[in-house]
């Protein structure tokens, strides 16, 4: 519905009473608030859902690529914090915000050249990164409005979404059907759980790309964090951020982060790796047990307010950036400027570049499968 129509129908269910149709004003279900908060150039209404937890912490999301837009997690002493980067207005995240807190897909990460093959046809998508596609292309899941209704989960308020990306979008090919559910628990976890199917045999690769600093978006960098990834190699990129192929042992490089470590410590390094990304921007093999298998793959600890951040997944990557394109020219959230490493990303995934390497694990999704991902964001503190 257009916002006219939202404006009407939000009058005509607050005058006739209704609960729980497509609304406007505000809604209460569940754990879950529901109202407006903005349109998009072309006049598509926008809903905020803002989800509450047994344990006091908030999230809020948005219909508009799925959008995190805040989420408050307390401190070791129990004061909140909104610990993940955005920006006040729909309008920034239209233009101007490098994926704060979105979904991304069909193919999230880097495409070499924009050129796939897949069943012996040759796809070709936009180069939006250099020589290389990225994260999905010009309009990807993170520029899309989803439908989106909040409901109930067994273990907290929940938010469910969904899009059917058309056969040819963005040059993908088959009619994608996407759905994820949103989950505040009340353990203080995100969870997100994903499924697609496909009409065609396609690619998918489908990430979150929230940006956390657990001292508070915009209070400082996130360098003193310690960070721990389970994961005995990654995979080295060339000068693009094209995988090489390898999947390189992490001991002995500055990519070791089998034991608690600082991101700062060696984040400026004279390595090649760091150097092409600027610093850490890069995907790390984690160490499952068996694949598909939900498995602690990160723990970040930020030492001041003693928040920890774990990450549990089902894929068998996840990429690591640090923030290296902020640059001080974004204003986020309540006026506060995004310097340069202010917050950092853990994007669970398939390996970048997967469909142009035969040895990665395979991200084609063929008619009549279904594509299956979760992914935990889980909040705690240590003294
Ligand atoms: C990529 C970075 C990119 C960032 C924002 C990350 O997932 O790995 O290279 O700059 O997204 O676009």
């Amino acid at each position: 519905m257009n916002v006219k129509q939202a404006v009407l129908a939000g009058m005509l269910a607050a005058g006739l009473g209704l609960a729980g149709c497509d609304v406007i004003t505000s809604i209460q279900k569940g754990g879950a608030v529901e109202r407006l908060f903005g349109t998009t150039s072309d006049g598509q209404a926008v809903k905020l859902f803002t989800l509450k937890n047994k344990s006091g912490a908030e999230l809020q999301v948005i219909n508009f690529g799925a959008i995190v837009l805040s989420l408050k997690v307390p401190d070791r002493n129990g004061q909140l914090a909104d610990v993940t980067l955005g920006c006040d207005q729909l309008s920034d995240y239209e233009s101007k915000t490098p994926y704060f807190g979105a979904v991304v897909g069909r193919y999230g990460n880097r495409i070499a050249k924009g050129q796939f093959m897949l069943e012996g046809q040759t796809y070709t998508l936009a180069t939006n990164n250099g020589p290389n596609a990225l994260h999905g292309g010009l309009k990807g899941f993170d520029k899309v409005v989803w439908q989106a209704q909040a409901v109930q989960a067994s273990d907290g308020p929940a938010v469910e979404f969904s899009y059917l990306s058309k056969d040819g979008e963005e040059g993908y090919p088959g009619s994608l059907a996407v759905k994820m559910v949103y989950t505040l628990t009340d353990k203080n976890e995100f969870k997100i759980q994903y499924t697609a199917t496909t009409d065609k045999p396609t690619v998918v690769n489908i990430t979150h790309h929230s940006y956390f600093n657990l001292a508070g978006a915009g209070e400082g960098d996130i360098l003193g964090h310690e960070m721990m990834i389970n994961a005995d190699r990654f995979t080295p990129v060339d000068a693009t951020l094209i995988p090489t192929g390898e999947l390189k042992p992490v001991q002995g490089t500055p990519m070791d982060f089998t034991k608690p470590m600082a991101i700062g410590a060696r984040v400026n390094q004279d390595n090649e790796q760091l150097k092409f990304g600027g610093g850490y921007d890069h995907n790390w093999v984690i160490n499952q047990q068996q694949a598909g298998e939900l498995t602690a793959a990160v723990r970040v600890v930020e030492p001041k307010s003693g928040r920890v951040l774990e990450v549990l997944t089902t894929e068998p990557g996840v990429q690591f950036y640090c923030g290296n394109f902020l640059d001080g020219t974004l204003t986020g959230k309540g006026g506060k400027v995004y310097k340069h490493r202010y917050g950092f990303c853990l994007e669970p995934q398939h390996f970048p570049d997967t469909p142009n390497h035969t040895n990665f694990p395979s991200c084609v999704l063929q008619p009549g499968q279904t594509y299956t991902q979760t992914t935990i964001y889980r909040f705690s503190t240590v003294k």
